[in-house]
């Protein structure tokens, strides 16, 4: 099994018979997470994350790798403009796998006059290739990165919408602007939302720019989607999490925290911190999520963990095998480290990991972990297939519309009455 979910010491935490009661009890109400957007079932139109067909044609990632071929030979920066759900797992893709030797920046998603002077210096002089991501062509970031991005190129270029690709809605402005100013058009379908795009051709073309292989990224999720229509609920890993969390919640553990030991799944954690936020905090309910990077993150915030309120558990995002080979040096300053000399990191780090989950579930915080057998686009792919059908699942149990995010638009009401006034 390439995706495992573990729950450290459950019986701690669930009784057993609670569990197996749980585990059966709540299978009708889940199991439309994995039945698909043909199936008659609540939020039929938003379950298009779960129909490949819409992800991407085989023409259509033909085309993404060729246009990608020929982005890396003739640019040399990306710039991606987007925010939020549109963009998250996008970043945490690259960050996981990127191994191209070829400058990926991020516009569109800050306000910050500071940060937006920075890129704007680091891609002076340079040919770059801008994609521009809004389902809705009326988030302020991203349109604010549209502006710069464009004035850029217009001035720097001689027939700018050639170095432009848009991702959105059909038949929406940006669509209308595409085909009048001549940018490349690729579609953002109505039936998948922000935050459960990562797999469509939102998240694609970046991706393969970056030399990241899409096929194998849309095989991991087409394959644990197969595994799971064939397996048993009770045997389903997104089932089993989304099910522990819920169980959690109810006793109490409204908080949490999705950790790692790898800096480089920081934005896998974001996106899971995103996925969660949105789907279900609404009604006044719902698990507050956040994210923690160890072990740099156990000198701050494991103190909390530790021995702060007894609201949260953990979810660990755990790597079980990874490529990078490091030794300790072994050299005779008397440095009092000696005891470590010679070890690999990786063993260093696991030993670290392991710890953590001792120390904290004495602690009396629940550990659940998530784990991949490696890192690579086809785990990703799974990786992300098994959050958002957990998602789905979990926004059942405590019966809220995972799809929608009403909330986010109250401060926008605000801020657009200011800067329209
Ligand atoms: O998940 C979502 O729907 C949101 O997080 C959106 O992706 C985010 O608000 C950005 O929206 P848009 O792409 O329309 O600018």
């Amino acid at each position: 099994m390439a995706i495992q979910f573990t729950f450290h010491h459950k019986e701690k935490y669930i009784a057993s018979k609670q569990w197996e009661d749980s585990l059966i009890r709540h299978q009708k109400i889940v199991e439309k997470a994995i039945l698909g957007s043909k199936e008659k079932v609540q939020y039929a139109n938003m379950l298009g994350w779960m129909d490949f067909k819409l992800f991407a044609s085989n023409e259509e990632l033909d085309e993404i790798n060729t246009l990608s071929k020929s982005i890396r030979e003739n640019y040399d920066v990306l710039v991606i403009s987007g925010v939020g759900g549109s963009i998250q797992a996008t970043l945490a893709v690259i960050q996981c796998l990127k191994t191209a030797d070829f400058e990926t920046v991020i516009l569109g998603n800050t306000l910050s006059a500071r940060a937006i002077n920075s890129i704007l210096k680091k891609i002076k002089n340079k040919r770059v290739y801008f994609i521009n991501i809004a389902k809705n062509f009326g988030t302020l970031e991203p349109g604010i990165g549209f502006r710069f991005m464009t004035d850029y190129l217009k001035a720097t270029t001689e027939c700018y919408a050639q170095h432009v690709s848009v991702i959105g809605t059909k038949h929406s402005e940006l669509h209308e602007l595409a085909e009048e100013e001549g940018f490349r058009f690729w579609p953002f379908y109505d039936e998948i939302g922000g935050r459960y795009s990562g797999l469509s051709v939102v998240s694609l073309l970046p991706l393969a720019i970056n030399n990241i292989s899409i096929e194998d990224y849309i095989e991991g999720a087409k394959s644990l989607q197969e595994k799971y229509r064939k397996g048993k609920l009770v045997d389903n890993p997104s089932y089993q999490y989304a099910l522990a969390r819920f169980e959690l919640y109810k006793a109490g553990k409204d908080i949490e925290l999705f950790a790692h030991f790898e800096p480089f799944l920081e934005h896998v954690a974001k996106w899971c911190v995103q996925l969660f936020a949105e789907s279900e905090g609404k009604e006044n309910k719902g698990i507050f999520p956040t994210r923690a990077s160890y072990s740099e993150d156990l000198h701050a915030i494991g103190q909390y963990v530790q021995e702060g309120q007894r609201k949260l558990f953990e979810t660990f995002l755990h790597i079980d095998k990874l490529d990078d080979q490091l030794q300790v040096p072994v050299n005779d300053v008397e440095d009092g480290f000696s005891y470590i000399e010679g070890k690999l990191l990786k063993e260093i780090n696991d030993i670290a990991y392991r710890a953590t989950i001792a120390a904290h579930d004495d602690a009396n915080v629940p550990c659940l972990v998530i784990t991949l057998d490696e890192l690579d686009a086809k785990h990703i792919g799974e990786l992300f297939y098994f959050f958002m059908v957990a998602c789905y699942m979990s926004s059942m149990l405590i019966d809220v519309n995972p799809f929608d995010q009403q909330g986010v638009e109250a401060y926008k009401s605000y801020m657009f009455t200011s800067l329209e006034g």
